[in-house]
This record gives C-alpha cells, sequence and structure tokens, in this order.
C-alpha cells in the first residue's frame, strides 16, 4: 500500500501550491513525467520504440467538474491517437474517467469514452482505461462492459489490492477482457484493500487466472518477484509470449526495463504527459519512500 500519510497531505492545496512553483522540484517531476505538450509525450514514445518498447500515452489530469475541461480532455485524446495514427508510433492511450467527467455525469463520460475508442479503431490501436479509487470501481467496469461490446481493444485496470477484484475477474470473464493488473496506487479502507503481503498474494493469484484464460494481459508492476513469478507461471503453463506484456512507468526501475527486453518479452512503458502533474507526482512519491526523501529535500531548498 501506498505511503498513506503523503497521500492524505497531497489534497492540501497550501502543499499543492508549494509544489507546483517551488523551481527545485522540477527534476524530480521531470523524471516522472515525459513534459506539458502533446509533442513531449510522442517524443517519449518514439524514444522507447526506439529502445524496443511499446508505450502508453496518458494526458494528466482527473477529476473535472464541468462538461467543458472533460470535452477538453476527451479532444486531447483525439489529437494524440491521430498523431499515433499518422505517425506510426507504437503506442496506445490510457484514460480516467473522472477526467472525461464521470463525477459530472456517467452518461457524459462513456459518450466521450466511446468517441476515443472510435478514433483508437480508425489508429488501429487501443485505450485502456485507468482504475482510480473505490468510489470510482463500479462505474468504471460498467463503463468498461458497454465500451466493450463495441469495440475489441479496450484494456480495463484492477488493482489487486482490492479484496473485491477476485470476484470483478470471475464477473468480467465472459467479455474475454484486455486487463491490466497492478497493485493500486490510492490510499483505501482497511475493510476493503489488503496490505503489501496480502498484495502479492492478491497479485499472484489474480495473475495466474488472467493468464491463463485472457487474449491478453498487462502486467504492470516494478516488483521483480511477481516480475519472476508471472514469468514462471507463463513458462510452465505455456503461455506464449505474445500474449501478455510488462507494463511500466516512465522513469521507474529503467534496469528492469532492460533486463526484460534482453529476456525476449514484450514491454512498454506509461507516459504522463500534461501540465495537469501534481495528483500523479504525489502518488509516485507515496509509492517509495526514497522519492520522498528526494522530492522534501527540493522542496526545502527552493
Ligand atoms: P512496489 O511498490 O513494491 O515497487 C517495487 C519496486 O519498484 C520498488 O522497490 C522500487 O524499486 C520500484 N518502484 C516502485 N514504484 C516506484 C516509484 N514510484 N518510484 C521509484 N521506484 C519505484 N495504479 C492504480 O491504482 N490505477 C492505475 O490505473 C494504475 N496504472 C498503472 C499502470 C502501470 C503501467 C503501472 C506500472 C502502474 C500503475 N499503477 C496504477 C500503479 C500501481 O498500482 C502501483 O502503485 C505501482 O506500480 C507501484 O507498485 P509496484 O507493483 O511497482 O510494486
Amino acid at each position: 500500500m501506498p505511503n498513506a500519510l503523503l497521500l492524505r497531505l497531497a489534497g492540501n492545496e497550501h502543499l499543492r501550491h508549494l509544489v507546483e512553483t517551488a523551481s527545485l522540484t522540477r527534476p524530480v517531476v521531470d523524471r516522472f513525467v515525459a513534459g506539458e505538450t502533446l509533442a513531449d509525450g510522442l517524443r517519449a514514445a518514439a524514444d522507447a520504440n526506439t529502445q524496443g518498447m511499446g508505450a502508453v500515452l496518458q494526458y494528466l489530469g482527473e477529476h473535472v467538474t464541468t462538461d467543458a475541461q472533460a470535452d477538453a480532455a476527451a479532444a486531447a485524446y483525439v489529437a494524440s491517437l491521430e498523431a499515433i495514427g499518422s505517425s506510426g508510433i507504437d503506442a496506445h492511450v490510457s484514460v480516467k474517467l473522472s477526467q472525461l467527467g464521470l463525477d459530472v455525469s456517467f452518461g457524459g463520460a462513456v459518450s466521450r469514452l466511446r468517441q476515443i475508442c472510435a478514433t483508437a479503431t480508425l489508429a488501429r490501436t487501443r485505450v485502456a482505461i485507468d482504475m482510480e479509487g473505490h468510489d470510482h470501481v463500479d462505474q468504471t467496469i460498467e463503463a468498461y462492459g458497454m465500451i466493450r461490446e463495441e469495440f475489441d481493444h479496450p484494456v480495463l485496470c484492477l488493482q489487486a489490492y482490492l479484496k473485491r477484484t477476485q470476484a470483478d475477474v470471475e464477473a468480467l470473464a465472459g467479455l474475454q477482457p484486455a486487463i491490466r493488473l497492478v497493485k493500486g496506487a490510492y490510499q483505501e479502507p482497511k475493510d476493503i484493500a489488503y496490505g503489501p503481503w496480502k498484495t502479492r498474494d492478491s497479485f499472484r493469484r489474480l495473475l495466474g487466472v488472467l493468464l491463463a484464460a485472457n487474449p491478453y494481459t498487462a502486467i504492470g508492476t516494478h516488483d521483480e518477484l511477481m516480475v519472476k513469478e508471472a514469468i514462471r507461471f507463463a513458462h510452465r503453463k505455456d503461455i506464449p509470449i505474445d500474449r501478455f506484456e510488462f507494463q511500466l512507468l516512465f522513469g521507474v526501475h529503467r534496469d528492469l526495463q532492460t533486463a526484460l527486453l534482453e529476456g525476449g518479452y514484450k514491454v512498454r512503458v506509461y507516459i504522463p504527459f500534461g501540465a495537469q502533474w501534481y495528483p500523479y507526482l504525489m502518488r509516485r512519491m507515496a509509492e517509495r519512500p526514497a522519492n520522498l526523501r528526494l522530492f522534501l529535500e527540493a522542496l526545502a531548498r527552493g
């Protein structure tokens, strides 16, 4: 589980202002975020391609409160997909439904998602849906189910730390879903989420089910133990190498990217870009105490 105190502090407007304006936090931001423009995201994606990896572009933003903001986010994704289609870059996009207006209206968010998925079809690529905090899980899964009936390509992210995920995987099985499995990055109540050790058990268990049954599974982790176990499982069950891929976050554990590529595995880097980087950055800080130290030192200096 991520650092709960930091995730709580992340909601503090004073801290947000401090972080967004302190120039010395910039190198920390640059490590985790490709830049503020689509051109920055595409450059990082092309770079990943050069190194033999695919990319997932995520236009930063979440919890918008107006239709106009949600429309702007959808337009940014459409532009990203058109650029992917015309450039031939190996990338798909990943959206957050709260960025597409889920907190304003479910119907509006689904209709924007549908428009983005249709553009992805034309660009011959995919759309993934990030999973957010537990209060958005039901609606995210429902939206995925609706969209999956219309399009082959959407990917749904599921979080191993949620106790409900096993049941969600079972309920979704009929759709032959493409799933990105991650541990989970939000602060969740103890009665609905596992702690770190049980999250690993859950990750293992879910991965076994997904790899055995589904046409495509993205393994979203930097945890070497989980990576090794996924490889062992796939090997033992003769699961072809093109039925799964490892996905890692931009700027995190680059040596693991290299090791996986050298082992002949498919690797895709999740590349966030855009001006709304603050909540994303705070989740990355909360995942690792060493990041937090780096970051606080920068904040204190500048
Ligand atoms: P763990 O946290 O145990 O990390 C293992 C090792 O990786 C660490 O010891 C460290 O070396 C390195 N590491 C991990 N995080 C680091 C960081 N921030 N900085 C530096 N090093 C780090 N979550 C979610 O709730 N919804 C989502 O949609 C997604 N989407 C997503 C996509 C992809 C491609 C990835 C890789 C991850 C996500 N996540 C996510 C985030 C995920 O839930 C989780 O918080 C992080 O991946 C960290 O967990 P690990 O599995 O990497 O293990």
